[in-house]
C-alpha cells in the first residue's frame, strides 16, 4: 500500500474498518497496518491494553506493526506509556531522548505519541505511535491517533452492552 496517504484518507478507511469489524482485535489489527503503512512518519503502532497483575494494572501490549519492541509489560508508573495511561490524556513527546520517562524500544526513535483507549468513561488501553522523525506529531496527528483510539473504545462499549 502506499505510504503517501493523508490523515483524512486513512480516518475515512478507518472509521469504514470500525463500521464492519467482526471484533476489536480485528479493528485494533486494521488500525495499527493501515497507520503504519499509510503514514511514512508512523514508524511502530501498537495497541497496549489495562490488564489486572494480582492487584497492579499493567499496560500488555496486543496488536502491533513494527519491528519487535522489550516493552510487552508496562507498569503504570514506568514509561510515557504509563504517564499517558495514568494520567488519561495524550501525550507527545517531541525528543524522546530527552524525557526522563521515555523507555527504549528502538535507537531509531526520535519522538512519540500516546493516546488514551477510554470505555464507559475509564482507561482500558492506549494507542502508541514511534517516529524515527523529531517533532514528527502535530495538532492533526494528534486528532488522528485520538480518533482511532475513539473508535476502539466505542467498538468495546458496543461488545460489552452485547454481552449484558
Ligand atoms: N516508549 C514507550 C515504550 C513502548 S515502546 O516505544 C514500543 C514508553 O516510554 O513508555
Amino acid at each position: 500500500m502506499s505510504p503517501t496517504a493523508t490523515l483524512s484518507d486513512v480516518r475515512r478507511e478507518l472509521e469504514a474498518v470500525a463500521a464492519t469489524a467482526a471484533s476489536p482485535q480485528e479493528l485494533m489489527t486494521a488500525i495499527v497496518r493501515s497507520l503504519r503503512d499509510r503514514l511514512s512518519v508512523y514508524n511502530w503502532v501498537g495497541f497496549y491494553m489495562l490488564e489486572k497483575d494480582g492487584d497492579e494494572d499493567v499496560l500488555v501490549l496486543g496488536s502491533f506493526a513494527g519491528a519487535d519492541t522489550p516493552h510487552k509489560r508496562i507498569p503504570l508508573d514506568r514509561g510515557i506509556c504509563g504517564a499517558a495511561a495514568s494520567r488519561g490524556e495524550t501525550i507527545i513527546v517531541d525528543d524522546v531522548h530527552s524525557d526522563p520517562r521515555y523507555l527504549s524500544c528502538s535507537i531509531e526513535t526520535k519522538s512519540e505519541i500516546v493516546a488514551p483507549v477510554f470505555a464507559h468513561g475509564r482507561v482500558v488501553g492506549e494507542l502508541d505511535v514511534d517516529s524515527h522523525q523529531p517533532a514528527a506529531f502535530s495538532s492533526e496527528d494528534r486528532a488522528l491517533v485520538e480518533h482511532c483510539a475513539g473508535l476502539v473504545g466505542r467498538f468495546l462499549e458496543k461488545d460489552s452492552d452485547q454481552h449484558i
